[in-house]
């Protein structure tokens, strides 16, 4: 284990089962439409790379990358890459490491919705139900976890961890 990690919450084989179910889940929803699965960058590769062996259909992939900004006033998401292809009438896939407050998520919604998707789900890894602030929920999800910051399989903390195979509690002397 990383010094830097307390303790481990989901081990790699913990995970790959996840998506083995997660996948079978997709596919039986899927298995009659076109299937786009966007993944959000930088976090959620890992995720997105063992999940997507479990859904046994001709599914195509994208990616998109925004950061999101605490302002003054609000927060507000900026798109550092965009999708590479028109999502007008294609079924989408959001794939995601972590749901906090839901403000990455409902904000790329929306906007897939508005340039004509024929649908925009969700699947995370992990969910903090706790942090949500805004109305938005996963169709598919992992793991609901608590409050706490976790690091590994694509979460990073300054751009670190993110290739440990497992996810893992940060000790709270790494971040104060
Ligand atoms: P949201 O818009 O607040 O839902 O933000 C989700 C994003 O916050 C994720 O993609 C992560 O980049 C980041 N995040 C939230 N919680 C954690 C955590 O515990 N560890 C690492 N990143 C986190």
């Amino acid at each position: 284990m990383h010094k830097d990690v307390k303790e481990i919450l989901y081990t790699q084989e913990e995970i790959t089962q996840k998506c083995k179910e997660l996948g079978k889940t997709i596919m039986n929803d899927y298995h009659d439409k076109d299937l786009v699965m966007v993944g959000l960058l930088k976090g959620s590769v890992p995720f997105l790379a063992e999940l997507s062996k479990f859904v046994n259909l001709d599914v195509t992939f994208d990616y998109m990358d925004v950061s999101s900004y605490e302002g003054v006033e609000s927060r507000t998401i900026t798109i550092k890459k965009d999708l590479d292809q028109d999502v007008n009438g294609k079924h989408i896939l959001l794939v995601e490491d972590i749901l906090d407050t839901g403000k990455t998520l409902s904000t790329v919604r929306a906007m897939l919705i508005e340039r004509g998707a024929a649908s925009v789900e969700i699947v995370t890894m992990l969910d903090k139900k706790e942090g949500r602030e805004f109305p938005i929920e996963a169709k598919y999800s992992g793991y609901e976890i608590p409050n706490a910051f976790v690091v590994g399989f694509g979460l990073d903390f300054n751009e670190k961890y993110r290739n440990l195979p497992y996810v893992g509690i940060l000790k709270e002397e790494c971040y104060q």
